[in-house]
């Protein structure tokens, strides 16, 4: 067994002897929520799956918004503790800055259960466990898919970043990175931030189409969520070029509306992430509760891509049902 694995074992061990509650039942339980804020269609889906899943366990559940701010979601977690909740969830806007607060949880021995983003290697002994998804393998995948789409044509691609120090905004660059690196074809001419919002991704797309002779030189778009993609279709169109066709597009979460611009023949393809962050979340928290189970430290979810040729009105039809 790798060292780091029983190491990583061990602090689980640690962290979590104390705060197991024999007898506990579901009922009783309350959890709190520090959810980013809603950013994209992604985010609100996850948040209403959230309380679906919550009520489905009858769990009373707090969620608080931090309308994309770090302090409030420390000023969350503080609350949390206040309160004694049972556990706490967080989504963590970033990366960093996390280890003071979350310090705070352990000494209130209150398990804390990471959502859908990650937290720098320093904090991993304090949280019990991490439900995510590999956001740099949904970069390899989004890359794999567009090599694979141009063949040896030479590409120039452009690049919209999701929130600055998200893991997920630098993992599924690395991800792209990585998977376009074998393939000297394909370059990154331009890479920014749209903040993971569908405002921001169409006005970064029109700056990269000004900056591009008109879009001329771009062959496709690489964005790090479905959303910004959908605010780009939007300038690409604006601007005279095609988007699906002229310009190839690749993003990642598989909300509704990136199928229906696939249905329109303005979208190629999309990885998706399930909004499902709190079934798996939930399940793991009742069962260290209730039998002292110590999760996995990483609950990892699936993640698929889809293109044009996979029925997108079909699937379009199916999101109602997944919390869109
Ligand atoms: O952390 C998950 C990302 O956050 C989703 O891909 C994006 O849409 C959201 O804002």
């Amino acid at each position: 067994m790798p060292r780091s694995f029983l190491k990583s074992l061990l602090a689980a061990a640690v962290m979590t002897a104390p705060a197991f509650v024999p007898n506990a039942h579901a009922a009783e339980l309350t959890i709190g929520f520090s959810q980013i804020g809603s950013e994209s269609g992604w985010r609100a889906a996850e948040t209403s799956v959230a309380k679906t899943e919550a009520k489905k366990r009858n769990i009373n559940f707090k969620i608080a918004d931090a309308q994309q701010k770090q302090e409030n979601q420390i000023k969350a977690i503080r609350s949390f503790i206040a309160q004694g909740v049972d556990a706490i969830f967080l989504a963590p806007v970033v990366a960093t800055g996390w280890d003071a607060v979350l310090k705070e949880a352990k000494e209130a021995k209150i398990p804390v259960v990471l959502l859908d983003r990650d937290i720098d290697p320093s904090g991993k002994d304090l949280y019990l466990t991490a439900v995510t998804s590999d956001s740099v393998h949904e970069g390899e995948v989004a890359g794999d898919w567009l090599a694979k789409s141009v063949g040896d044509k030479a590409c120039n691609v452009v690049e919209l970043q999701g929130t600055v120090g998200a893991s997920v905004a630098v993992n599924r660059k690395k991800g792209f990175d990585t998977a376009v690196a074998k393939h000297p074809n394909i370059k990154v001419v331009r890479s920014q931030t749209g903040d993971f919002t569908r405002a921001k991704g169409k006005e970064v797309m029109e700056s990269f189409i000004k900056a591009e002779g008109g879009g001329k030189s771009i062959c496709a778009v690489y964005a790090h969520n479905d959303d910004m993609m959908v605010g780009a279709i939007q300038a690409m169109k604006e601007a005279g070029l095609k988007p699906g066709k002229d310009i190839l597009t690749v993003s990642i979460d598989s909300v509704p509306d990136i199928f229906k611009a696939m249905v329109a023949g303005e979208a190629n393809a999309t990885v998706e992430l399930t909004p499902n962050m709190s079934g798996p979340a939930f399940d793991a928290i009742i069962a260290y509760k209730t039998k002292g189970t110590v999760p996995p430290k990483w609950i990892q979810t699936e993640s698929r891509l889809y293109t044009a040729a996979d029925n997108p009105q079909k699937i379009y039809d199916s999101k109602k049902d997944q919390g869109y």
